[in-house]
């Protein structure tokens, strides 16, 4: 009887396939968000949602006429549980389409998933250079930037200053250790010399012993990558050591940016490359800023801008296929053909499907990073290892 009961679930599972194939097109488009709600990241996590959903809510709640239904799940920037995590989305909750993260482990985790099950993903922060390297792949995008493309900007920059000894500190895992070698990259083909390398394991914020390391040995200027939480309390401690009146900090701008609130006066003067900037003088960053205060009574940051333009590309690629996400080849054609209205500046994507953009020198006066220049113009990440 169950066995029966089990071959007429089967037959009538069946009669229902093209009813799925109708449903990709016309049903709800669900949205699994797999971004950091808690831990030292938890902030940038928030304003990647916000600014993500943004956009649908200017589109009217719909992307390419589907309705979106978000499933959100905590990663804690835990990389140990992103398998689990990114698993739960694809095979349980069935999503469309995978946005995250914003630690690099955990997005690894997730293009692996994504690469072996073809589930469309939209990387909105993490800077793993391998999602756009070896791990490239028709469906797998990023918003944000790899994390070798602010290093290199930041060494240009600094070797063009004539800066030449330089000591690195950062949180031992990818995105330091893949910071400080594009920084490494540029300061070294520029003549200068990385003198010292300091890390501490990720999330740590224990920074004494390795400031009064950076003390002793006396270098022209610091450069590193922190973020979030832990960006807060190291430009803290830094000013606290004194350091900041002897020996000039530099970063890639995930230092300061939306952390200016909370390093109030310790931040002053701090220069920092990135992809965005106050004070921009572009037309769609103003009234993103604007719409942005509005709905969240918050000042959007370099990680709202992501979430926005995460659903930008999604938006341009489902348009494209009138919302049918397993038209991959066409989604890719659509997407890499486009310029996409950033708040940041319009930049387009590279095969590899990582941004190619302009990285912009800051400079934090107040409670602003301050638009000072371009550091590096229309920078492509080199997607070494990326054969597509
Ligand atoms: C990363 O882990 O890739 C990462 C995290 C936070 C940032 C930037 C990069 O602000």
């Amino acid at each position: 009887m169950k066995i029966k009961t089990t071959f007429v679930t089967l037959l009538a599972t069946a009669a229902l396939v093209p009813t799925f194939a109708i449903a990709q097109t016309n049903g709800k488009l669900k949205v699994g968000l797999m971004l950091p709600y808690t831990g030292t990241f938890a902030s940038l996590g928030n304003a990647i949602e916000n600014g993500f959903k943004l956009y649908v809510a200017e589109q009217g709640g719909k992307i390419a006429g589907r309705e979106v239904e978000f499933v959100k799940v905590d990663d804690e920037s835990d990389p140990s549980k992103a398998t689990d995590n990114v698993n739960k989305l694809v095979k349980r909750d069935n999503v469309d389409v995978l946005i995250g993260s914003v630690h690099s482990g955990v997005a690894m985790a997730m293009a692996k998933v994504a690469k072996d099950s073809g589930t469309l993903l939209i990387v909105p922060n993490a800077g793993a250079d391998a999602v756009t390297g070896p791990m490239c792949a028709t469906n797998i995008y990023r918003s944000s930037f790899s994390n070798w493309q602010p290093g290199y900007a930041m060494g240009e920059v600094m070797a063009k200053k004539g800066i030449k000894k330089v000591a690195t500190i950062t949180w031992k895992y990818a995105a330091g250790d893949e910071s400080v070698k594009g920084f490494k990259e540029a300061f070294e083909k520029g003549g200068g010399t990385v003198v010292k390398e300091l890390s501490l394991p990720f999330p740590n914020v224990e920074f004494q012993a390795l400031l009064t390391d950076i003390a002793a040995s006396k270098p022209d200027a610091v450069f590193t990558f922190f973020a979030g939480g832990g960006a807060v309390k190291f430009v803290k401690d830094y000013a606290a050591a004194g350091l900041n009146k002897t020996i000039p900090l530099y970063g890639s701008g995930f230092l300061t940016d939306g952390n200016l609130e909370a390093q109030g006066a310790d931040a002053e003067g701090i220069f920092t490359a990135l992809h965005y900037a106050d004070s921009l003088n572009v037309a769609k960053d103003k009234s993103f800023r604007l719409a942005y205060a509005k709905t969240y009574k918050l000042q959007p940051d370099v990680y709202a801008v992501q979430g926005y333009d995460a659903a930008q590309i999604l938006g341009i690629g489902l348009n494209a296929v009138k919302g049918d996400v397993s038209k991959k080849a066409e989604f890719a054609k659509a997407v890499e053909a486009a310029k996409i209205d950033s708040p940041r500046g319009v930049f387009t994507l590279s095969k590899a499907h990582n941004p190619v953009q302009d990285f912009y020198l800051r400079k934090v006066v107040g409670k602003e990073n301050k638009y000072e220049g371009i550091a590096s113009k229309g920078l492509t990440d080199p997607a070494r290892g990326c054969k597509m």
